[in-house]
C-alpha cells in the first residue's frame, strides 16, 4: 500500500469557525506575533499570553469538525498506519473527528506544560499565573504547551522518517509561511523525486510552484472529493 504524509494548517479548520493566522481578519492582525507567540513576549506579560490562549481553547471547544476533517478520518480508516497525518493546528478538531493518530507539531491547546517538571496535563479550563502543577505542585511554572517563534516544534525526527518514506505527500490550507513545514514538500521531493506531491489551498501558497499537483477551492469541498479518489485508488499490499 502507498504510504501517505499529510500536512495541515489553519485553513482546514476555517469552515468550522477557527480564525487563520494570515488571512484577512486573521489572528495576527489583531495580535502582535511578539506579544503572544514567542518565550520573551510570555516572560514580559504573561497575562496576556495566557488571555490569549484561553479565549482561544473555549473558542476552539465551541466548534465542530467539517466535512474535510472527517474525510482525513475516513481515509485513516482504510490506510490505517500507512498515512500519517501531521498538523501545525493546535485545535482537537481532528481528533473530534473521529482521527485516531495524529501529531501536532505546534502543540495543543488543550494541554498545559510545567516549565519546573516539564510534566504535561490534559487542560481544559483557563490558566493563570497561579495555576498549580499537579505534577510537581508547583505554583508559577505553567504554560501553555504551544510551539511559539524561535522554540523547535515537535516529533521533527519523526516526521522527517516519514517524509522520506512517503509515496505521497499532501498539504491542506497552509499558506506555507513557516519553516520547517513549509519545506516539507522539498524534503519528500528530494528523497523520492517521484512522490505525488499536492497541495490542497483556498490560493496559491508561497510553496505552490513547488507541487506538482494544486487544488484551489475551500476545503470542505476539495478535501473530500481529493480524499474519495485516494480510497479508489489503494492498492492492496
Ligand atoms: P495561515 O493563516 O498562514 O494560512 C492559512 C491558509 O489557509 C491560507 O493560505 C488560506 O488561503 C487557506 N484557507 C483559508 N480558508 C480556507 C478554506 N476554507 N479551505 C482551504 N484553505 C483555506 O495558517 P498556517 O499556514 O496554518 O504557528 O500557519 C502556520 C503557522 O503559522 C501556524 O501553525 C501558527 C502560525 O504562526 C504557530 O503559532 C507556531
Amino acid at each position: 500500500m502507498k504510504k501517505i504524509v499529510i500536512l495541515t494548517g489553519a485553513g482546514i479548520s476555517a469552515e468550522s469557525g477557527i480564525k487563520t493566522f494570515r488571512d484577512s481578519g486573521g489572528l495576527w492582525e489583531n495580535h502582535p506575533i511578539e506579544d503572544v507567540a514567542t518565550p520573551e513576549g510570555f516572560t514580559r506579560n504573561p497575562h496576556l499570553v495566557y488571555s490569549f490562549y484561553n479565549e482561544r481553547r473555549k473558542q476552539a471547544s465551541l466548534v465542530n469538525p467539517n466535512k474535510a476533517h472527517k474525510a482525513l478520518s475516513d481515509l485513516e480508516k482504510t490506510y490505517g498506519n500507512n498515512l500519517t497525518l501531521i498538523t501545525q493546528n493546535v485545535d482537537d478538531l481532528h481528533e473530534r473527528s473521529g482521527h485516531k493518530n495524529l501529531y501536532h507539531m505546534h502543540g495543543e491547546l488543550n494541554k498545559v506544560r510545567c516549565t519546573n517538571c516539564e510534566n504535561i496535563t490534559l487542560w481544559k479550563k483557563d490558566l493563570e499565573a497561579t495555576s498549580l502543577c499537579s505534577h510537581c505542585v508547583e505554583v508559577g511554572y505553567m504554560r501553555p504547551h504551544i510551539v511559539w517563534f524561535g522554540e523547535m516544534p515537535f516529533y521533527m525526527d519523526f516526521i522527517e522518517e516519514k517524509l522520506r518514506q512517503c509515496d505521497i505527500f499532501c498539504a491542506i490550507g497552509t499558506s506555507a509561511h513557516v519553516y520547517p513545514a513549509a519545506g516539507f514538500v522539498d524534503i519528500v521531493t528530494y528523497y523520492n523525486p517521484q512522490a505525488q506531491t499536492v497541495e490542497i489551498n483556498l490560493e496559491a501558497s508561497k510553496q505552490a510552484s513547488h507541487f506538482k499537483e494544486t487544488i484551489y477551492g475551500k476545503a470542505t469541498e476539495c478535501v473530500p472529493l481529493w480524499v474519495d479518489k485516494q480510497i479508489k485508488g489503494k492498492i492492496a499490499p
